[in-house]
């Protein structure tokens, strides 16, 4: 679904990507992890061309994104949704209106199908009742709840979510990865979870990939990650620091 190869990046002098090579699988959920600083946003935002590559190439859907421009460029990214690192609502709209925002810019639906698809997208992620309420009257979940509906409404193939539970304690972070398996199985896309939250984000992923030193050195399925020989591996699943 997702073909990443040998992806560089560089900022001024700072090699942060070095030859970035991964591949997401259609219907699964993936997650990198890699530790604070790494790279791990920056490679997300080359996924829907926020960034471009110093060289390197990502294939979706047989397009290599980092050479399109103009139409074909908005049709893939149409097709991506994102939970940004923080949720990035807009504070001054409504919850209705912020979940609204990707069909209001990007489509020609009226009104009404609107409203019906953001009442379907709220009730999913269990905020019936929210829509008047503004971002800084919620609960962090409930703000994180608001931003997959955003990134659901759209019916996108692919879904990255940037840390999408940073902040939260740890009986919501498994409430919000739930409602992301929930929402995978119900929606079928495709995820990529960039995650810090060791070991809980092996219960909702297919594979885990961990980026280090501006490389994926290791792919697997959980189980494999957590039995996993690998020094660099070991030393971040054992929460050790400067790995
Ligand atoms: N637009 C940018 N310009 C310059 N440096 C950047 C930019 N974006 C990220 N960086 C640097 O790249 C490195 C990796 O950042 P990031 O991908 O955000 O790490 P993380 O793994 O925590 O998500 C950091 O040192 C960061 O300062
Ligand atoms: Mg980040």
């Amino acid at each position: 679904m997702i073909e990443i190869k040998n992806l560089y990046k560089s900022f001024g002098n700072q090699q942060v990507l070095k030859g970035v090579n991964l591949v997401i699988n259609e219907g699964e959920v993936t997650a990198v992890i890699g530790r604070s600083g790494g790279g791990k946003s920056v490679l997300l935002k080359h996924i829907i061309r926020l960034l471009k590559p110093d060289s390197g190439s990502i294939i979706i859907k047989g397009e290599d994104i980092t050479k399109l421009a103009g139409k074909k460029l908005d049709e893939i990214r149409s097709n991506i949704g994102v939970v940004f690192q923080g949720g990035a609502l807009f504070d001054s709209m409504t919850v209705y209106d912020n979940v609204a925002f990707p069909l209001t810019e990007k489509t020609k639906l009226d009104k009404k199908e609107i409203h019906e698809k953001v009442m379907e997208a709220l009730s999913d992620v269990g905020l019936q009742g929210m829509e008047y309420k503004y971002p800084a009257e919620l609960s962090g979940g409930m703000r994180k709840r608001v931003a997959l509906a955003r990134a659901l409404i759209g019916h996108p193939k692919i879904i990255l979510f940037d840390e999408p539970t940073t902040g939260l304690d740890p009986i919501l972070v498994r409430s919000i990865h739930k409602l992301i398996r929930d929402t995978q199985k119900q929606y079928e896309f495709t995820g990529l979870i960039i995650s810090h939250e060791i070991p809980e984000i092996f219960e909702i992923s297919d594979r885990v990939a961990m980026l280090h030193d501006g490389r994926i050195v290791e792919v697997g399925t959980p189980d494999e990650i957590q039995k996993s020989d690998n020094i660099v591996v070991k030393n971040f699943i054992m929460g050790i620091e400067g790995c």
